[in-house]
């Protein structure tokens, strides 16, 4: 039996809608195979009942079948579904890197983002894998059709969870279809901006390069609260706020001695606007471990 922890993402960081992504430290799901002549899937944990248990249906039987690695899989999530922290995609990461050992098929982490991404395209319809190759790479990593570019970082962050449920479907649904020039060449700058936040650990910098008027502003209205929540972590010292992924959850960026002072402001704001919401003090971290039996 193989077990591999894979860590919940951050998608987009704003400026990097469908490219960039980042591993959070925390949380995580946990997934555990073992050699099986076909394939079954149990689901425990955070919102496991609502994931289908049907291999056809679930990211990681379409990642087993990409791996032809039939197998008794059993997946406890620690990121719940719909909450933007990349849920089907630290399963779908974790099944890669554990079927991948399992059968020796001796793929690198690289290889193994697009079998991952077929994972995330049963669920929300596009292969998209700014999700999984930070899960699998971990640090901060630059998805585009042409592969993966990841650098390691390890900016503190806290990522709020509202216990609202948005789907990646419909958030994609309000995506617009055109961007003016200006909102590109400002897209770029920021985007660009990040980037070097990232090499440098920056989180002014990171910050300061999640800004995005093209696709944020429309997704923010599927969260309630947003704006006020957003203001609040600001206030206590955030660098920088934006959604995450495709929402509910929303991410900011900051300097370790602000962190606790922005996770109580954004819970606050949430609670103010009538939303739970669970705060995570974590910072960019590692892609997914590998656990032999026993270890
Ligand atoms: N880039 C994707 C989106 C991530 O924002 O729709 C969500 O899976």
């Amino acid at each position: 039996m193989l077990t591999v922890r894979a860590p919940a993402t951050s998608a987009n960081l704003g400026s990097g809608f469908d490219v960039f992504g980042v591993a959070l430290g925390t949380p995580a799901d946990v997934v555990r195979v073992e050699r099986a002549s076909r394939t079954t899937i149990t689901v425990t944990g955070a919102g496991s009942q609502y994931i289908p248990e049907d291999p056809a249906k679930n990211t990681v039987g379409a990642v087993a079948e990409a791996l032809d690695a039939p197998a008794r899989i059993r997946i406890d999530k620690g990121v719940r579904p719909s909450s933007g922290l990349g849920s089907s995609a630290a399963s779908a990461a974790a099944a890669a890197v554990a079927l991948n050992e399992l059968y020796d098929r001796g793929r690198s982490r690289a290889e193994l983002v697009p079998v991952a991404a077929e994972g995330e395209a049963l669920v929300s319809g596009a292969a998209h894998a700014d999700n999984v190759a930070p899960s699998l790479l971990g640090g901060f990593t630059v998805a585009t059709d042409g592969g993966v570019t990841h650098v390691d970082a390890s900016v503190p962050v806290v990522a709020c969870l509202p216990d609202i449920s948005v789907s990646t479907r419909d958030a994609r649904g309000v995506v617009p279809d055109a961007a003016s020039m200006d909102e590109v060449v400002d897209t770029v700058g920021n985007a660009a901006t990040l980037t070097v936040g990232m090499t440098r650990d920056d989180p002014v910098l990171v910050g300061k390069g999640m800004e995005d008027e093209i696709v944020t502003p429309e997704r923010s209205t599927l969260i309630d609260g947003y704006e006020s929540v957003r203001e609040a972590a600001l206030e206590a010292g955030a660098t920088g706020v934006t959604v995450s992924g495709a929402g509910p959850g929303m991410l900011a960026v900051c300097h370790r001695r602000d962190q606790r002072a922005i996770a109580s402001a954004m819970v606050d704001a949430f609670d103010a606007a009538g939303v739970e919401s669970r705060a995570y003090q974590t910072a960019i971290g590692e892609g997914a471990t590998l656990y032999r039996d026993g270890s």
